[in-house]
């Protein structure tokens, strides 16, 4: 049985203030799934010692490919470590899309997060545009080998994974339940193919505490990356007990 996970992103939100308020909310909702949550990379001090003696994991959105040296604006595993950070998003579509992270890149981060003992949430998906033209398949796969390739079957074990369709991420949109489920079908096999038989594959694209059961209802969705709804403490509270 693979791990159940809701974790956070809150992409570049949050303030000093109203963090301390949804950080205390949050380790106060009971459930038997494992929580985390994604905060900026200045905030994590603050959150560190907010969610301190609760059950609830804090993680980083990225991470450099490299240990250290000359960087400049980047921030290594090491020193995520440092605060308490146990998790790392790698490859959200934002990073691969605005940022111009490749699979390649991708694949380097999963392995420095790895490195430090942190667990990467990789994350894939597809365009619309490569879902209506028939490529979902091919893409979310690609992006899975170039990892799977990297890291072996090892590294693999302690990956989190995370299906997040680009066309569905704060648009508003989600994929069906069965649109998901095919996906997370996908994965699966590929990821038991590598040897990876364990592993979580959670769903992320606009889940609302009022779509969230179902979606993670489906036999291959083993819980759910949620953003816009992550910052607000009745809704992500919600969701957390929707699994
Ligand atoms: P969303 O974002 O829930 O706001 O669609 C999900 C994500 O990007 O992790």
């Amino acid at each position: 049985m693979s791990q159940k996970w809701v974790i956070g992103n809150w992409k570049m939100n949050g303030d000093l203030s109203s963090n301390i308020t949804l950080l205390s909310a949050i380790t106060h909702a009971s459930g038997t799934a494992k929580m985390a949550v994604c905060v900026p990379y200045p905030y994590l001090a603050q959150a560190q010692v907010a969610l301190q003696g609760s059950a609830v994991l804090l993680a980083a959105q990225d991470v450099s490919q490299f240990d250290k040296g000359a960087y400049t604006g980047e921030v290594s595993a090491s020193m995520l470590k440092e605060f308490g950070v146990t998790m790392v998003l790698v490859g959200h579509s934002e990073r691969r899309s605005l940022f111009g992270e490749t699979d390649d890149i991708v694949a380097a981060k999963a392995a420095s997060a790895i490195k430090a003992g942190l667990t990467p949430v990789v994350c894939v998906g597809e365009t619309l545009a490569e879902r209506d033209s028939g490529q979902a398949k091919e893409v979310v796969l690609r992006q899975f080998k170039a990892v799977s390739d990297y890291i072996g079957v090892e590294g693999l074990n302690q990956c989190v994974l995370a299906y997040e369709p680009v066309w569905a991420i704060g648009t508003g949109l989600t994929a069906t339940p069965e649109q998901a489920q095919e996906v997370h079908a996908w994965l699966r096999e590929a990821a038991t193919q590598a040897g990876a038989v364990d592993i979580s594959i959670l769903y992320g694209g606009s889940v609302k505490a009022v779509n969230a059961a179902e979606i993670f209802g489906q036999a291959d969705v083993d819980g759910g990356l949620i953003g816009g709804a992550s910052l607000v403490a009745e809704e992500f509270t919600a969701i957390y007990q929707a699994i």
